[in-house]
């Protein structure tokens, strides 16, 4: 066979013949985004001395005057500044503090320098945070959540897995919807479990072979690989098997409290029930269980499956769940719709029927272009940043905003209504997922909806010129391309 070349999202040549990732999947590894550390000096102090406490001659009024001149200087010298720092605030420019060893927050003139205490990787990753665009004012809550700052809960067992979580817990305002990022060893199992909210998941790494049934003993069988979706209503029994390279995937919930850890577990299930109960239940002597679970398994190795996966399909009278009530949808299958600046694809019940209250979109984004700014009407967004680095600016009635920085791994909460755009600050793509509680994805994009009000109130609001005006696309654009300089529009001024 010879060694053809194809474009993946018209970007990357790769060889025919390699593993490709699925449409708008990445090639996950560490994320590319800034990375350093701190070297924290060694202590050097080895015995005990001195008192805790000091003496009444120190209170202010009994103390000597200190003199200003001989004491500690809080300036901070020869600070070092990144392109872009000393530009108008207002055009909250992507300041990249990858470019020195020492960010200082000060923005078109404003701010300060900070001589400490600090860690420099937080600010190098957050520095819309720490250097706010001119634009940001007011309170606006906590929008991002780190999956690196979540507690790890590793598998029972040696390799088998671990899951990590955001939910209300970290952050706060995420009310609607919580998420889960799960890993599972080759042929490794999460527990046989079901829980009170319903699931979605996104495969990001590897294939999994999934089993459910439902109340009318229809049963579930299939296997998914990275890029494809599935579905478990609430109360919906459920099987997870990675097969053997391995899985991981994101987990979406829909209530915002919802923990990994309170699941019910089937190990648990005959853990609390009397044996006596069970033996009854199950028409077999007490004995049968001598060999159940003395804990949780959660995560654990298993028996790899048999690649027939027919071998495994068990339906009763009730036959099997397929057709529109099929609990997973194949969405690497599907091509994205791709726009100047990146792609969108968008799976909700108009595809994917079982899945009602759940809608989303997998989008990328190019350098330097935006996923352009826009609204929810009916629903919260829960996101999560699946490769690259971007900032959002969540806009809040009233007269609030403020911009957040995102990398990979990192989950995103907008409330309903408030406006938001999601722009590509790194050098490669970004590839984000945007899950709505709602039976159609849905937005609203501002340059639409000015493009389809009359001129004239345009122009009487906003001053806009005719030129502009005429430009405004009457079709809704997604993604908007930009320069992949983030700081040389300074230079325009
Ligand atoms: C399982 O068996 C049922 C009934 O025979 C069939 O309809 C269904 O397609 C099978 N599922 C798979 C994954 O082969
Ligand atoms: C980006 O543009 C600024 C302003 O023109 C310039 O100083 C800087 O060198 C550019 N950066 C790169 C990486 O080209």
């Amino acid at each position: 066979m010879s060694l053809r070349t194809i474009f993946l999202n018209g970007l990357i040549a790769l060889p025919v013949g390699l593993a490709l990732p699925a449409p708008q999947m990445g090639d996950y590894g560490e994320n590319k985004g800034p990375v350093g550390g701190v070297k924290p000096p060694t202590p050097t102090v080895t015995s005990t001395s001195g008192s805790l406490y000091g003496d009444s001659s120190f209170l202010g009024g009994n103390a000597p005057l200190p003199d200003p001149d001989k004491s500690d200087s809080a300036i901070v010298d020869d600070p070092e500044y990144v392109n872009g720092q000393d530009a108008d605030a207002d055009l909250g420019l992507y300041l990249d503090f990858d470019d020195t060893e020492v960010p200082q927050p000060i923005r078109g003139g404003l701010g300060a320098t900070d001589p400490g205490p600090r860690t420099y990787e937080y600010e190098k990753l957050n520095p819309d945070l720490y250097a706010p665009p001119g634009t940001d004012t007011g309170d606006v809550p906590n929008a991002m959540w780190p999956l690196g700052l979540s507690h790890n809960r590793h598998g029972s067992q040696a390799g088998a897995g671990w899951a990590r979580q955001q939910n209300q817990a970290v952050l706060p305002q995420a009310t609607a919807m919580a998420g889960v990022d799960m890993r599972l060893g080759p042929n490794a199992y999460r527990e046989l479990h079901w829980h009170t909210a319903s699931e979605w998941s996104l495969i990001t790494k590897g294939c999994v072979r999934v089993a459910a049934i439902n109340e009318e003993g229809k049963s579930f069988i299939d296997d998914v690989c990275a890029g494809d979706v599935w579905f478990f209503p609430a109360g919906v029994p459920h099987s997870l098997q990675a097969m053997d390279k391995g899985v991981e995937f994101l987990l979406v919930f829909d209530q915002g409290d919802f923990s990994e850890d309170e699941t019910f577990l089937v190990s648990e299930l005959f853990l609390r029930n009397p044996v006596s109960v069970l033996a009854k239940n199950f028409k077999t002597d007490t004995s049968a269980f001598d060999k159940k679970p003395t804990d949780q398994l959660y995560i654990f190795n298993g028996t790899p499956a048999p690649k027939d996966i027919e071998k495994q399909n068990i339906t009763s009278s009730a036959g099997a769940i397929y057709g529109k009530d099929s609990y997973t949808y194949h969405w690497s299958l599907q091509e994205p719709h791709t726009v100047p600046g990146g792609s969108v694809k968008i799976i909700d019940p108009t595809t994917f029927p079982i899945a009602e209250g759940f809608s989303a979109a997998l989008v990328v984004v190019q350098p330097g272009a935006l996923r352009e700014i826009h609204w929810h009407t009916t629903s919260d967004e829960w996101s999560y940043f699946l490769q690259g680095s971007a900032r959002v600016t969540v806009f809040k009635a009233p007269e609030s905003a403020r911009t957040f920085d995102f990398t990979a791994g990192g989950v995103g909460y907008i409330p309903v209504g408030n406006s938001h755009y999601v722009e590509n600050t790194g050098t490669e793509d970004l590839i984000f997922l945007e899950v709505l509680q709602a039976t159609k994805f849905s937005d609203v994009s501002v340059a639409q909806w000015l493009a389809l009000t009359p001129k004239q109130v345009v122009k009487d609001h906003l001053g806009f010129s005719d030129e502009l005006i005429d430009s405004l696309p009457k079709e809704k654009e997604f993604i908007k391309t930009g320069d992949v300089n983030m700081t040389a529009i300074a230079d325009e001024d």
